[in-house]
């Protein structure tokens, strides 16, 4: 009588194991889930604090990639998913340009693993987030607008010439070669993140946001006050930045000085200069809460500019000198203004040409 168990009672045993088991399986995956997912980022700074001496892990950026691609679900352009690329070969290939966009200096700076031929600076530097952030002189129109005939060298030009231009004064380095693995990838980059605007037409949002003239000067005086006040905690009293434990990249770039763009470079333009500053600093601010006002933002400017920096010679620059930008500070001019009012300002005549 004993041994003999009563069926239902052993069908309603067999039924609560399997409610039991199934609770336990359910609360764990309900625990271990965020915590995976919570703990991705530890495991990413894991990776980031490791082997930094000799080999940049690739897989911290395709960590990163996956994290800080968040989509901007607005009027702006925004780059399409790296996670789209099926296609082996193109994935490594976006993924290196990717990583030399981040970390110029790591590959190519003057302790670069690839090559020895730029100063300090990364492209992220003044291409923000990888080229990608709205109005943080982004990529977007890159793809859709190139070869096109610039008014600087008066030719039609190519990506890999417009890249080597920043390479040449904004790194103040050398060109690379066009067919070189590195050219190559950061090509590959520019074309796939910039695929999804037409060709022929300007992404929203790309490049520098505009901002009103000043009546007056630029004035580098009033500007030394605001970069004391809002960006010498990052960028140091003397404009050379830092850089990370083993001086291979700056952690604040330099914005004058050896290590810094050369006078040849875009941002040495003061709108450009104005224009980025007013909607990417102090870092962190963006387009839609910018902190300095117009004035501060050219004042500070001025102040950057007035510093000394390496000087590159450009004979071939604007070989049509009407089309030189109001704010091209070395003359010769076809008007009658003077190569300071072309650097500082005022340029309500200047711009009227
Ligand atoms: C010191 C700042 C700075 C750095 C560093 C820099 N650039 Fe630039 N770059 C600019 C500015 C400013 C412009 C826009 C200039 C203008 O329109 O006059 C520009 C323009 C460009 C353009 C053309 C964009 C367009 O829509 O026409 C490309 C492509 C480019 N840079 C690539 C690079 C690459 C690649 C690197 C790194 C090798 C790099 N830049 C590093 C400041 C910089
Ligand atoms: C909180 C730190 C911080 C502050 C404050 C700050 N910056 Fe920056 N700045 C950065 C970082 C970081 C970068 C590079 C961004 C990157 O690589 O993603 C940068 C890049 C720049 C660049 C382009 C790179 C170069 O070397 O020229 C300029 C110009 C610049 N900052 C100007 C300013 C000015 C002017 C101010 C004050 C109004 C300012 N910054 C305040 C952190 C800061």
């Amino acid at each position: 009588m004993e041994n003999q168990k009563d069926p239902i009672i052993e069908a309603l045993q067999r039924a609560v194991r399997r409610l039991l088991r199934l609770v336990v399986i359910l609360s764990v995956l309900v625990v271990l889930i965020p915590i995976l997912l919570l703990n991705l980022s530890t495991i990413n700074n894991f990776f980031g604090s490791f082997g930094e001496n000799d080999l940049r892990p690739q897989i911290v950026d395709t960590i990163a990639i996956i994290n800080t691609e968040t989509r901007e679900t607005s009027m702006f352009w925004s780059p399409p998913s790296l996670n789209l690329i099926t296609d082996d070969k193109l994935l490594d290939e976006v993924i290196y340009g990717k990583e030399l966009i981040m970390h110029t200096a790591y590959y190519l700076g003057p302790k670069g693993t690839v090559a020895q031929q730029s100063n300090g600076l990364n492209c992220q530097n003044c291409h923000l987030n990888a080229g990608t952030k709205v109005f943080g002189n982004n990529y977007g129109s890159v793809a859709s607008t190139y070869p096109k005939l610039r008014a600087r060298s008066g030719k039609m030009e190519s990506i890999e010439k417009r890249v080597n231009d920043c390479f040449e004064r904004s790194l103040n380095g050398k060109a690379l070669a066009t067919n070189s693995p590195e050219m190559k990838a950061i090509v590959a980059y520019l074309k796939y993140i910039g695929r999804n605007v037409k060709k022929g037409e300007k992404a929203v949002g790309s490049g520098l946001k505009d901002i009103t003239l000043l009546s007056r000067a630029a004035d580098p005086e009033k500007g030394k006050i605001v970069y004391e006040n809002q960006c010498a905690s990052c960028h140091q009293t003397n404009g050379e930045g830092t850089k990370d434990e083993y001086g291979r990249e700056f952690i604040y770039p330099a914005l004058w000085g050896n290590e810094s763009f050369n006078d040849a470079a875009g941002l040495y333009r003061i709108s450009n200069m104005a224009k980025y500053v007013k909607y990417n600093m102090p870092f962190g601010i963006s387009h839609e809460n910018p902190t300095l006002s117009d004035e501060d933002s050219w004042d500070v400017a001025a102040y950057v500019v007035s510093m000394p920096r390496p000087h590159k010679n450009t004979p071939k620059d604007w070989p049509d000198k009407s089309k030189k930008p109001m704010d091209h500070p070395f003359g010769p001019y076809t008007d009658k203004f003077s190569e300071k009012q072309h650097k500082y300002g005022p340029f309500q005549e200047l711009a009227k040409k």
